[in-house]
């Protein structure tokens, strides 16, 4: 055996999950010669919910894209778009972001030996997504403006300079962020009733889609999900029916006033039969809280799918004894703000177990 593999799809017998593009090589726009800049992402848990079950009267599930390598479901899309950028030549990778894109363009490009660079709204990125693009060596340029702005500036870069964009306008993150739902429908040994996840650049929504679809015609699957999306109430352009200027939510991975992706997650959420509504902060930060308490620790945005849940489910728009699959897009150590405020400083003690116990009720 050589000493370096070139690639490493077929040099490991150990059982464990390797990666989108080999667990899905049959599915994925790649040939024998595609180098595979992978971090083993995908593969994440489906955690059975007893909490929410018992709450709704369905059977819930959490999929937990947290628990991808940089933190959230963007590794699904970035092992596709910097393989394809290396297989192409490219030599630079460019994205806007609130934060998470950018991480893992940043993690995948530095893999791959390219070099990256993110243009980031200026003071609206979690510290540890600005933490991951600079540990990881990609430059950073805050834009003073938002997203969609820094996504304009990205665009205008890749359309007249050399430089790869791998954002979801890339077809080949679409491509990556579809084995989500091919995971979810392998977890269950079927689709779900409902899909429920938070709506930000409507990327993830359109790829989700087009998993379960293309599934379903492969009859692999024989039924497709209600897809339902929900964005946060201060930047829900796709609800209000038009473009949102100044975006303002604390879920500020989805703080977005026009989706690049827009037509598609309507048409997700109306072929399906589903829907695209809003979640107030308050609504976002509950759904944040409770979840934490039952053992899943989720960035603050991405738990707009449990408030949506939890809505639906004070609307009476739940069936009852549906499986339902809540995405939770992003781990909750991104921000860590959001866990600690408004929490007791923790009670400083001396070194004395008695002493321990009193504090705790035990003595
Ligand atoms: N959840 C998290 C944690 C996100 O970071 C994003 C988007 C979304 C949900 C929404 O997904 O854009 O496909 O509808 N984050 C992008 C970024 C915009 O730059 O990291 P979407």
């Amino acid at each position: 055996m050589s000493a370096q593999a070139p690639v490493d799809r077929a040099t490991d017998r150990s059982g464990v999950w390797r990666g989108l593009l080999v667990e899905y090589a049959d599915r994925m726009p790649i040939g024998p010669d595609t180098p595979i800049v992978t971090l083993r992402e995908g593969g994440t848990p489906l955690i059975h919910s007893e909490f929410l079950s018992e709450l709704t009267g369905c059977d819930v599930h959490i999929k937990f894209d947290g628990a991808n390598p940089t933190g959230s479901f963007k590794d699904r899309g970035m092992t596709v778009a910097i393989s394809k950028a290396k297989e192409a030549g490219a030599q630079a990778v460019i994205c806007a972001s609130t934060g998470n894109t950018s991480a893992a363009a940043a993690a995948y490009a530095a893999k791959a030996g390219l070099t990256a660079a993110v243009v980031v709204p200026k003071g609206k990125i979690a510290l540890g997504k600005l933490a991951q693009a600079v540990v990881h060596g990609a430059t950073v340029l805050q834009v003073q403006g938002n997203f969609d702005d820094a996504l304009d500036v990205c665009r205008d870069l890749a359309d007249r300079y050399p430089v790869e964009l791998v954002n979801s306008v890339n077809p080949y993150r679409i491509d990556g962020q579809r084995t989500a739902a091919w995971e979810i429908c392998d977890q269950l040994g079927r689709a779900p009733d409902l899909h429920l996840l938070p709506v930000g650049n409507a990327g993830n929504i359109t790829a989700h889609w087009r998993g379960y679809r293309e599934y379903h015609a492969d009859g692999v699957i024989d039924s497709l999900p209600l897809m339902h999306g929900f964005q946060a109430a201060g930047a829900s352009p796709i609800v209000r029916g038009e473009r949102v200027t100044s975006p303002s939510t604390i879920a500020t991975a989805i703080r977005i006033g026009n989706p690049a992706s827009w037509p598609f997650a309507v048409a997700a959420a109306d072929e399906s039969g589903g829907s695209i509504t809003a979640v107030t902060d308050r609504q976002i930060l509950a759904a944040f809280r409770l979840i934490a308490r039952n053992g899943v620790f989720a960035e603050l945005a991405s738990t707009a799918s449990i408030a949506g849940l939890l809505r639906m489910h004070e609307a009476g728009q739940l069936p009852r004894g549906a499986t339902v699959v809540c995405v939770l897009t992003g781990h909750g150590l991104k921000d860590p703000e959001w866990a600690i405020a408004g929490a007791a400083d923790p009670t400083t003690i001396p070194v004395d177990a008695d002493h321990a116990a009193r504090v705790l009720g035990l003595a």
